[in-house]
């Protein structure tokens, strides 16, 4: 079953979502060469808590991980595709970097994530990071009650393969609200007309993975962060949605 908000709820959400999107950007604009990864971490969680927020990621833990995910943020470079753990790493001048953060407010959750340039970057990784915005875009505008979860990984594997990207088939988006994870899965391609139905009030996140190569991808020996097999870049944007009778309201956003 997958559950319906109530205005109550969505109300929380939407306040929720729009702290998530400022703390987000404050991290954004600390990325810069030189920085490492765990400071952007230490300032995601120092500002979701100041905000009455909980990390959601920090903890986590999956059925078959026995690992908890030991950080507030989602830091993954250039052939990372997602859940790249923060470390002493530090960016360096040409990197892409997706950074995903969730958090619970007030007992229900949200997700976001944004790719960012540090400093220059090479053409490609501009095109892949426009890409995939392009493509969650893509995907967010055919949301409205009625249509299925097939129609939205269409519109989005359509926007990554007309730039001549793939999407990772592993890794989907997912509901949100009560859980970090709920159903249902939202893959990043499908068939029109396929899945399930979607109605006003259901939360989701939808979050396109781009990689510029080849679609292999594979688990780093951290366990947590996934990584493209041929080393190409990879690129990630989330948003949570609502949806409503004629469309979709992006909760994550300031
Ligand atoms: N937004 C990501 C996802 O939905 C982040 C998960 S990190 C985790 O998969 F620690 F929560 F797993
Ligand atoms: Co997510």
């Amino acid at each position: 079953m997958i559950a319906i908000k109530t205005q109550e709820e969505i109300n929380i959400l939407r306040e929720g979502g729009k702290i998530l999107a400022s703390v987000l950007y404050q991290v954004v604009d600390k990325v810069r060469p030189g920085v490492a990864t765990i400071e952007l971490d230490e300032l995601a969680e120092k500002l979701i808590k100041r905000a009455g927020g909980e990390p959601s990621f920090k903890n986590y833990k999956t059925v078959d991980d026995r690992i908890p995910y030991p950080a507030s943020l989602c830091v993954s470079i250039n052939d990372e595709i997602v859940h790249g753990i923060p470390s002493g790493r530090k960016l360096k001048e040409g990197d892409i970097i997706g950074l995903d953060l969730g958090m619970e407010y007030k007992n229900l959750f949200t997700d976001m994530a944004i790719t960012v340039s540090v400093g220059n970057i090479s053409d490609e990784a501009k095109k892949i990071i426009k890409t995939t915005k392009e493509c969650l875009n893509d995907g967010i505008m055919v949301v409205k009650e009625g249509v299925r979860v097939g129609d939205i990984g269409f519109a989005i594997q359509r926007c990554a393969g007309k730039n001549g990207f793939n999407v990772v088939r592993e890794l989907v988006g997912h509901g949100v609200g009560y859980k970090a994870h709920e159903e249902p899965e939202i893959p990043n391609f499908g068939r029109k007309g396929h899945g399930e139905v979607l109605k006003e009030g259901m939360v989701l996140a939808l979050e396109p993975m781009l990689i510029a190569g080849k679609a292999d991808i594979f688990l780093d020996k951290d366990f947590w962060t996934w990584k493209t097999k041929d080393g190409s870049l990879s690129a990630h944007f989330e948003h949570t949605i609502v949806v409503t009778k004629s469309g979709a309201e992006i909760l994550t956003k300031i």
